[in-house]
């Protein structure tokens, strides 16, 4: 087993941070697994009382490892995947979560945030769900929270054209809490992190669970996963992760 994912539990705050710096971060099923079980496991630990996520070196992620995309796409990967798992204990998880996001946020990395109570972001941030730009379609029920956010026009603008956003637009947009300067990012989500774990647990989970409705989301996450599972074995997704792999633009007019 990898140390892609560092998990550390100081005074009721929960800290899982994506390490894996040379690869910006990009989430592999190993560390889909790791992060599913930590937040799993936090639902019934009355030690947990926050749960922060976060990134090492210069990007937050670079959402799902493409080469594990590639894999499925080929029929190559074997095992459960992970990702199911992660995505499902982000839309059932009752205690806080808290982001710290600098650099890049691509695909999950930006939708992960919509299940995130409170986000922090970095002046240098920039969110991108480039789905369709994999030949994709978007997931972890962001076809939901997304258009409920931002509003419809914003989301398919995001999801469709899979440019990335600015930290500043975010914020205006209503996808973050703050944005602070770079090496401001861990001490004020760290700040915020300490000013939850003192406010009473029973009722953080309770307000949380009025706010939104896990089961629901699961639902808008089985839809979802069933429609991007089959997109992933389309003849577009394998040109749009062999052309990541070969650093060129893809061409989908030759498959259409
Ligand atoms: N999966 C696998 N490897 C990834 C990755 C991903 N999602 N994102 C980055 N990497 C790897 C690169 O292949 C490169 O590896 P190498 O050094 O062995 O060649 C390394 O991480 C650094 O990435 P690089 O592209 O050189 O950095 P950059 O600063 O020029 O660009 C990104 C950063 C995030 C903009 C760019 O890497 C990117 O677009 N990644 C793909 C994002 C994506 O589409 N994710 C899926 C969303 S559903």
């Amino acid at each position: 087993m990898t140390d892609h994912v560092q998990i550390e539990n100081s005074s009721g705050i929960l800290t899982l941070t994506l390490a894996r710096p040379e690869k910006k971060n990009a989430l592999t099923n190993e560390m889909y697994g790791r992060l599913a079980d930590a937040i799993e496991a936090a639902e019934s630990d009355a030690g947990v009382r926050v749960i922060m996520i976060k990134g090492q070196g210069d990007s937050f992620t670079a959402g799902n490892d493409l080469s594990e995309f590639a894999a499925v796409a080929a029929g190559k990967a074997q095992g459960e995947r992970q990702v199911t798992r992660f995505i499902r204990s982000l839309g059932r998880s009752t205690k806080p979560l808290i982001a710290a996001v600098q650099g890049r946020a691509v695909g999950v990395g930006t939708t992960m945030l919509l299940h995130c109570d409170l986000v922090v972001l970095a002046e240098n941030a920039l969110l991108s769900t480039p789905f369709v730009s994999l030949a994709l379609v978007p997931e972890a029920a962001s076809s939901l929270l997304m258009p409920l956010r931002i509003g419809h026009s914003r989301a398919f603008e995001l999801f469709a054209l899979g440019e990335p956003i600015s930290a500043k637009v975010a914020l205006e947009w209503g996808l973050a809490n703050r944005v602070v300067a770079q090496e401001q990012l861990d001490a004020e989500a760290i700040a915020l992190a300490q000013r939850l774990a003192k406010q009473p647990l029973g009722s953080l989970v309770a307000t949380k669970r009025l706010m939104r409705n896990g089961e629901m989301l699961v639902k808008q996450m089985e839809a979802e996963g069933e429609i991007f599972a089959a997109r992933l074995q389309s003849a577009e997704a394998r040109e749009a992760f062999q052309a990541f792999a070969e650093r060129r633009p893809p061409d989908f007019a030759k498959v259409a």
